[in-house]
C-alpha cells in the first residue's frame, strides 16, 4: 500500500466538535467526480449540507488529514444500525489535488485503529466498480469483496492483537 509521501504540512488527527466547520468545507469542496465516487451520485450542495447535519448528530468517528489549515482528506466511520454492535461502514474522501500521496491509505489505517479500539469487528467499504483507487485500497487491506449491480462492497474483518 501507499506510504504517506510528501508529508510536509499534513497532520492526521481524530476530529472533534471543533472541526465541524472544516468537515463541511471539505465535503462542499469535493469536485463533481469525487462527489459521485464518495456518495454514489452527484450530491448537490444542499444535499451535502443536509448530510453534514445528519453526520454531526450521529456518533460517527472522523479522521481528518489537515493541510494548509483545511481538511484535505476525511475518513468517516459510522456504526451500522440493526447490525451486531460490532459493525461499521467506512467512507473516505480526499480532494483531487491531494490524491495519490498516500493520504487515503493513512486516514483509513487511522480509522481502522480507532475501530479496533471501539470493539468493532467488521468494517464495510462501498464504492462503484469503476472506482479503481478504492478497489485497490480495499484489496490491499485484505477486504472480502463482492459486486452487485456495479457496486462493490468490501468487508474487512478486523484482527485484534492477542495476549502473548
Ligand atoms: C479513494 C480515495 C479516498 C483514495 O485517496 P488517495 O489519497 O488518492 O489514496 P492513496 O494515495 O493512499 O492511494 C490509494 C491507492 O490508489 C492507487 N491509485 C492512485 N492513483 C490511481 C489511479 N489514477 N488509478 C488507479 N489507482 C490509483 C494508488 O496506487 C494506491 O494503491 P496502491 O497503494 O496499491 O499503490 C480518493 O481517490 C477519493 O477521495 N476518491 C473520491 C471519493 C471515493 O471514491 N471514496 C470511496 C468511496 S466512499
Amino acid at each position: 500500500m501507499h506510504q504517506l509521501s510528501d508529508t510536509a504540512g499534513i497532520v492526521l488527527r481524530t476530529l472533534d466538535g471543533s472541526d465541524w466547520g472544516a468537515v463541511r468545507r471539505h465535503l462542499l469542496r469535493l469536485a463533481t467526480r469525487e462527489r459521485q465516487e464518495r456518495f454514489g451520485h452527484l450530491a448537490g450542495d444542499d444535499s451535502l449540507r443536509d448530510y453534514c447535519d445528519h453526520l454531526e448528530r450521529s456518533d460517527a468517528v472522523l479522521v481528518g488529514a489537515y493541510a494548509d489549515g483545511e481538511i484535505r482528506g476525511l475518513a468517516e466511520l459510522v456504526l451500522l444500525d440493526g447490525q451486531p454492535a460490532a459493525a461499521a461502514e467506512l467512507a473516505v474522501s480526499v480532494h483531487r489535488s491531494y490524491q495519490s500521496r498516500g493520504i487515503g491509505t493513512a486516514i483509513i489505517a487511522r480509522a481502522l485503529t480507532l475501530a479496533r479500539e471501539r470493539g468493532i469487528h467488521l468494517v464495510s467499504m462501498k464504492c462503484r466498480w469503476g472506482n479503481r483507487r478504492m478497489r485497490r485500497l480495499a484489496k490491499a487491506l485484505g477486504a472480502r469483496v463482492s459486486v452487485r449491480d456495479g457496486e462493490v462492497d468490501g468487508v474487512l474483518r478486523l484482527q485484534w492483537p492477542t495476549a502473548p
